[in-house]
């Protein structure tokens, strides 16, 4: 006798081959808590229904948290063999319970019970992640706070451009970390759908009460189809893509920070704690983790097109490629929790370099637009003050000079219209302190930055 508990209808054992092959408890089984509690509620709803009797729906809850109190102190332990998590469950329960135990898959199938997991133990990793943005968002404005005035060239083409701060570089970071701590959080909401009560695909006879197992769970409605409510992995794409997208935030921050803790730059100094060395060159502090997060943005975007593909062919309503679903967001959400728990204190214990930042803000030219401007707030029309500009630059990188060091008189060569306040108007705080309009890196605005973040982060909390 097969000891499949669907082995009815069959004549002969399954194939060992095909066991391992369709078994998934090697990577549902983490989903047994949200398991037994959507257990747990489906039991107090058919008991309240009358469904099954109310002793009997007693004795299912009691077997249930017995279940999930031993599987958490290790008391008991998952068997490998089965199926998958769900099927433990209920063999395990009915081994305690005898009959009894039988009852609880009434009015249910596993196609609305793997629904509703799903999205039980993705809420929790939701809120575990936004958790996470949210300490690195506060880890910005702190390193912010610290580097309102420190003077840094902002880049476009990786050719330095015009001076910002580097507070007003990191809150760059910061507003990217809200947008995902949003998009996080609107996922949540289209996540927090009750499924349970679709059944296989078609609902059930029974007269259940959908709204109750809701309410005991904590979701916000229950789903309105029965097809849609077991065949919909949408939430679980719209997570991957969320958190594709922060992989891909994380990931060009990285790689700045790669950038910035070169000998070229030695912009940043990292923690030795948060930094590696060579095995053949002595000399070497590597910025692995960044790096490594940088490797595994592809990995997560993987798991986001494994998702897609997966869904793409699928007919209504349940099929058994769903069960690929589990593999691909799981790698997806455990990446990302990784990469932030290391991110947060490698940023938080790095070291900033304001005098690097500083000459190298020196070199380049970035307050050639300042220049430019100064003529034209003398009343000279911008496209000329801009060639004059050019020019003067041209003159400095022959003499090997900076447009503050190169003397008035070469100024004055090229347009008479200068005077010795040129030297104040392209003086590099000055230049940031008069990008004074909001969203520019003065540090009033940049203040205004951060205030606003700071309410941002506290206004859902
Ligand atoms: N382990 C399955 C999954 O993850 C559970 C649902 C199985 N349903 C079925 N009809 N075989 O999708």
């Amino acid at each position: 006798m097969s000891t499949k508990m669907w082995a009815g209808r069959f004549s002969k054992e399954v194939d060992d081959r095909v066991n391992d092959f369709n078994s998934s408890v090697s990577f549902d089984a983490r989903m047994y808590r949200h398991d037994i509690q959507g257990s747990v509620a489906h039991a107090t709803m058919l008991g309240e229904c009358g469904i099954i009797d109310k002793s009997e729906s007693d004795a299912i809850i009691g077997g249930l948290n017995g279940i999930l109190a031993d599987l958490d102190s290790g008391k008991l332990s998952i068997d490998p063999d089965a199926e998958d998590i769900h099927m433990f469950v209920e063999a395990e329960l009915t081994r305690r319970l005898g009959d009894t135990g039988k009852r609880l898959h009434t009015a249910r199938s596993r196609n609305d019970q793997v629904a509703l997991d799903i999205r039980m133990y993705l809420r929790d990793e939701i809120k575990e992640i936004v958790s996470y943005v949210e300490q690195l968002i506060r880890t910005l404005v702190k390193l912010a706070e610290n580097n309102l005035e420190t003077i840094m060239p902002g880049y476009t083409h990786m050719q330095r451009a015009q001076p910002v701060t580097f507070a007003h570089h990191l809150m760059a970071y910061a507003q990217m970390l809200l947008r995902d701590k949003s998009r996080l959080e609107d996922t949540y909401k289209r996540m927090n759908v009750m499924p349970l009560g679709s059944g296989a695909l078609a609902s059930t006879t029974y007269p259940i009460d959908r709204q109750r197992v809701c309410d005991l769970l904590g979701f916000d409605e229950i789903s309105q189809n029965s097809l849609d409510g077991v065949s919909d992995r949408d939430f679980c794409i719209e997570l991957a893509g969320a958190v594709s997208i922060l992989m891909m935030h994380l990931s060009r921050f990285s790689e700045e920070i790669i950038l910035w803790c070169s000998w070229e730059f030695k912009f940043i100094e990292l923690d030795d704690a948060f930094a590696t060395g060579s095995s053949i060159m002595p000399q070497k502090k590597n910025p692995d983790v960044t790096e490594l997060i940088r490797g595994k943005t592809s990995r997560v975007y993987g798991d986001l097109n494994t998702l897609l593909t997966m869904m793409k062919g699928t007919p209504l309503a349940y099929n058994k490629d769903m069960q690929e679903d589990k593999p691909a967001i799981f790698d997806a959400v455990d990446t990302v929790k990784l990469c932030l728990k290391t991110f947060i204190p490698m940023l938080d214990t790095m070291k900033v370099l304001p005098e690097n930042m500083r000459s190298a803000a020196a070199k380049g030219f970035i307050n050639a637009t300042d220049c430019a401007d100064y003529l034209v707030k003398k009343g000279l029309p911008f496209r000329d003050a801009y060639k004059i500009t050019g020019s003067l630059v041209a003159v400095c990188i022959e003499k090997s000079l900076t447009l503050e060091e190169l003397p008035l008189s070469e100024y004055k060569k090229l347009c008479e219209t200068f005077e010795q306040d040129v030297y104040e108007a392209i003086d590099l705080k000055n230049c940031v302190m008069l990008r004074n309009v909001p969203g520019g890196p003065a540090p009033e605005q940049v203040k205004k930055q951060i205030a606003y973040t700071r309410k941002k982060l506290d206004e859902n909390n």
